[in-house]
């Protein structure tokens, strides 16, 4: 086993690492006009921004504070700031060496991209397809992303009315803001069709310093030696995979193939040397239909019931088996009949080929028996269709899609459907990683919306997030298998771009 590289937390941005965290987070899209102003604009914005190391501080101050007073704080709150710029953008600004990126996705964009996501073609005017997004396609490309965040709404709103003033006046143009929100109450981390969310993250592999165990990512597992030394050596915490830092920022080593213990030599993924402690994002903004969605629920359900399924399918259960968690996040792999409701212990602790077999200490839900064949999540479920975790799959032993992870930031956006049923919400998914191609693209292109993968059995696409319309899915009760007809399209892309976040110094040393 390799020693685990220290990362330059002064030079990656806080939302990469460990992520804002934040119930507000505005996403400013501009667009350069004249690009030397805007340059010397983006540069003064360099000590502004907030550094990994920064933001890990403020989130301890956070949770220390809440320790002391038993609740949340009132008056502690921070406001973070980050940058990325699209590859259209890196060109007006005349920053060299861009061509050194080996990933086509990034340099072409996703506009030109979308199709093979899985959107309607260009052309085509259908939901969805890019010339009826809200901004990334056409002259609505963005160059240059800033995201804000905090709690507090209204400091929000008026930093991002101060930062599009300035830009304006420096030579950019505001393009578009999205403003994510967590839902209200107790349903916030949930997103729109009321799963929790943002429960599985890998965890990136580094130290914060050379002491040998100052890990960024805090080891939880159980002292107890029924964790062996492999699941040690490839598990952060329960169900929690340690990545090589290479998978997420540019500068570092990746994973050895087959060995998610070891990094290969000289694998650092291949860009121009200012890309160092940057990262791929991807930004889709989605939209979601969600009386389109319960409605298929009741529907299928019933259907379902009297066809011989369950007779006492319920759209919630329904529901869980298409995502493979419960509304609660409870996975649907530790108890397929009942939402064991909200509780973080446990709740990311699952396995889908083989069955667990060591408790963790105090969490008195059954561990998971083995589901080679799918019977108690299907194949076509969300999560097992983006992380199949310990499943076989088309590219190979179970130890390959650690390489496929991304960390997702993403926040839900738009009101409640009961507030105002007519107006827009869904999700602005945000991923950062250092290969598009092989990690988002691969994600949607090989494995959501392929009915035969990652699972070579015809299991369906990804029924929450395939654009696709008119498929089906396989579940399966006992012996028996029933097809389920997937009208689909209640999420649909409205726009977004493939952006880069630069480590903080290339604003003050290469713009
Ligand atoms: C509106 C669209 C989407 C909805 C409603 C949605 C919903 C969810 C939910 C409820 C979870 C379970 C919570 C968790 O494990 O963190 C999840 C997990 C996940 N989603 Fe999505 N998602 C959406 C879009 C996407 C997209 C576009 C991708 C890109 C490939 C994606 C990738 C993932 C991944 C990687 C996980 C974690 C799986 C794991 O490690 O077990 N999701 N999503």
């Amino acid at each position: 086993m390799l020693e685990e590289p220290v990362l330059d937390l002064d030079d990656i941005q806080g939302n990469i690492l460990p992520g804002f965290k934040k119930d507000s987070q505005h996403f400013l899209f501009l667009q350069i006009v004249d690009p030397e102003p805007a340059r010397l604009w983006l540069k003064s914005l360099a000590p502004r921004l907030w550094t990994a190391r920064e933001v890990l501080a403020a989130h301890s101050m956070w949770k220390a504070m809440r320790l002391k007073l038993g609740h949340e704080p009132d008056n502690l709150d921070f406001l973070f700031l980050n940058c990325a710029i699209s590859a259209q953008g890196l060109k007006k600004l005349g920053v060299p060496d861009i061509e050194k990126f080996d990933d086509k996705a990034f340099k072409r964009g996703l506009e030109e991209r979308s199709s093979s996501l899985g959107d309607p073609p260009r052309g085509s005017g259908e939901p969805g397809s890019p010339e009826t997004w809200i901004f990334g396609a056409g002259s609505r490309r963005p160059d240059v992303l800033l995201i804000l965040a905090t709690d507090n709404l209204d400091w929000a709103v008026r930093v991002e009315e101060e930062l599009i003033t300035s830009a304006q006046q420096q030579g950019l143009q505001r393009i578009h803001v999205d403003r994510g929100r967590v839902r209200p109450g107790t349903l916030a981390g949930h997103e729109h069709f009321g799963f929790k969310d943002g429960i599985s993250h890998p965890a990136i592999r580094g130290r914060k310093s050379i002491a040998p165990d100052d890990f960024i990512e805090s080891r939880t597992l159980p002292e107890d030696s029924a964790f062996d030394d492999i699941y040690r050596s490839r598990f952060a915490a329960p169900g929690r995979p340690l990545v090589w830092p290479g998978h997420f920022l540019f500068g570092y080593l990746r994973q050895k193939s087959d060995e998610p213990e070891s990094s290969r030599p000289n694998s650092e993924p291949s860009g121009p040397a200012w890309a160092v402690n940057g990262s791929f994002l991807v930004y889709r903004r989605l939209s979601q239909d969600v009386q389109r969605f319960r409605t298929f629920l009741a529907e299928a359900s019933e259907t379902l019931g009297q066809n011989g399924f369950d007779s006492d399918l319920t759209p919630e259960r329904l529901g869980a088996l298409l995502v493979g968690r419960w509304a609660s996040g409870w996975p649907v792999m530790r108890d397929p009949n009942l939402d064991r409701g909200e509780q973080e212990l446990g709740e990311n602790y699952f396995t889908f080929t083989e069955a667990t077999t060591v408790s963790l200490p105090n969490d008195p839900y059954p561990l998971n028996l083995p589901d080679p064949n799918g019977l108690i999540c299907p194949f076509a479920a969300h999560i097992r269709k983006v992380n199949p975790r310990d499943d076989a799959t088309d590219i190979g032993p179970k130890e390959r899609t650690f390489q496929k992870l991304l960390l997702r930031r993403g926040i839900t956006f738009g009101p409640e459907i009961e507030d105002k049923p007519q107006a827009e919400r869904g999700l602005l998914f945000v991923a950062f990683q250092t290969s598009i191609v092989d990690q988002f693209e691969f994600l949607m292109n090989d494995w959501v919306n392929d009915a035969n993968k990652p699972h070579a059995n015809n299991g369906g696409v990804d029924p929450i997030i395939s654009a696709a319309r008119n498929t089906k899915i396989s579940l399966v009760n006992g012996t028996n298998k029933f097809d389920l007809q997937i009208p689909g399209g209640w999420v649909m892309a409205t726009g977004g771009e493939y952006m880069f976040a630069p480590g903080i110094r290339f604003f003050s040393n290469v713009l």
